[in-house]
């Protein structure tokens, strides 16, 4: 196998929903980091790019079902520049991104940008029409998140609880107390409002048809505190612990990923930031989605004859804090432990699922090259029970 590196990456702020880039149809903000890319990058020569790879989750509305593709056209690449879009729900930005790595390993390609997009603000309605014609009767969802179009089989099987009750299940049956879940929370918002200098190094302005500029993500807040956190409601179960406030939000991002072949590095004058070591993925009951992480670390880090204490960086997905703090004990780390999460999470910045793989896996690779560190774990859950890890090293 060839080895395949992580050579930069840029995303826009993320907005909240409904907020600061809530007029920006969901295959402009696709493109948006890919124009970044190809201003940042003046010396790659991007007629040799082999493939655009994008996840999404919705994919019913302006992405228009092959977003990736929407946003070659878009980004001013050449038409032979292909695009594929990839849905593993939450873990879709990070799929893209190893599936990307994975074909430069086995030489099927050299060059490809990868990541992921969401506009949660303009996820559509969407209307089913049951006997092939429009009826009156017809059910529609709200595509923002879970649940569409409900299979009876699947509920009867698995239930079909929200996120946020898929975090109270794990709060209820492994004793995760909410004045713990809140101190997680706070954590969060604290450690991205500190790391504000250090994100802005990955972040490309967005200028809105308004001409407004927007510079920063949206989400975090640096004016929670415990008490205020304390303060809000569980409107997903009574008694219950999951709030707004301890739970990821809905959000609106894109991000891109550049990943070369060693040749690639050296033909286009690239820098690497991390060699990627591999991904893995695995299923757990969709009751418990947020575990996810747990087996999907455990495969990848026994294939690659890793252990989690070797991981000088994890960058795990906070859906949850409920969730976060499941699969950290799992692991045997305290609750505040330095390397997860150094630069803060889901929690502060928000959550647009698509993307957030791929920051993952950029705030990962830049974290790693910062402390000079030799491998950093990236890994999410997924709706309806999955997990998704990537190990990087340095390069
Ligand atoms: C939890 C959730 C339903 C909350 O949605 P919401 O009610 O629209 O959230 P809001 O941002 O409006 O917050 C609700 C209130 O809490 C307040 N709030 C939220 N976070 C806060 C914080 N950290 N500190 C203080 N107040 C906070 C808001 O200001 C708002 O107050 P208001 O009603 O007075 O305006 C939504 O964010 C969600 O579904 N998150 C999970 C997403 C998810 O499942 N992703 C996939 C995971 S795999």
């Amino acid at each position: 196998m060839r080895e395949a590196f992580i050579c930069g990456g840029v995303r826009p702020p993320i907005g909240r929903y409904g907020g600061a880039l809530a007029t920006v149809r969901t295959d402009d903000l696709a493109a948006h980091p890919i124009k970044a890319l190809l201003a940042r990058h003046p010396g790659v020569d991007w007629a040799a790019l082999d493939d655009v790879m994008l996840g999404c989750a919705n994919q019913a509305g302006e992405d228009n079902r092959n977003v990736a593709r929407m946003a070659v056209l878009l980004s001013g690449l050449p038409v032979e520049i292909p695009g594929a879009t990839i849905n593993r729900l939450c873990a879709s930005g990070m799929e893209a991104v190893g599936q990307a790595a994975r074909a430069i390993a086995t030489g099927e390609a050299d060059l490809i940008i990868a990541g992921g997009v969401e506009s949660m603000t303009r996820s559509p309605l969407v209307m089913a029409k049951v006997n092939g014609k429009f009826d009156p009767a017809a059910e529609y969802f709200d595509t923002i998140i879970g649940w569409r179009f409900v299979n009876p089989e699947i509920k009867a099987r698995h239930g079909i609880d929200s996120m946020p009750e898929t975090a109270e299940n794990l709060a209820a049956e492994r004793g995760i107390l909410r004045t713990d879940q809140d101190a997680y929370a706070l954590r969060s918002h604290r450690r991205t409002v500190a790391a504000r200098e250090f994100l802005a190094g990955e972040i490309e302005p967005v200028r809105l048809a308004s001409g407004v500029v927007v510079t920063q993500d949206e989400h975090p807040r640096a004016d929670t505190s415990l008490e205020k956190l304390a303060a809000l409601k569980t409107p997903f179960r009574t008694p219950g612990t999951i709030t707004a406030g301890n739970s990821s939000g809905i959000n609106d991002g894109a991000c891109a990923l550049l990943v070369a072949s060693a040749a690639a590095v050296k033909r286009h004058g690239l820098q690497p930031l991390a060699r990627f070591c591999g991904m893995a993925s695995a299923g757990v009951a969709p009751r418990v989605m947020g575990l996810g992480p747990v087996p999907a670390s455990r495969k990848l880090l026994a294939r690659l004859g890793l252990t989690l204490a070797q991981m000088d960086v994890i960058e795990l997905n906070e859906a949850f804090a409920a969730q976060v703090l499941s699969v950290t004990r799992e692991w045997g780390l305290p609750d505040d432990a330095a390397h997860l999460n150094p630069n803060g999470g889901a929690i502060a910045l928000g959550h647009p699922l698509g993307m957030s793989g791929a920051r993952l896996v950029l705030t990962g690779a830049r974290q790693l090259q910062r402390q000079q560190g030799n491998y950093a774990l990236c890994t999410l859950c997924v709706g309806v029970g999955q997990g998704v890890a990537m190990v990087l090293a340095k390069p």
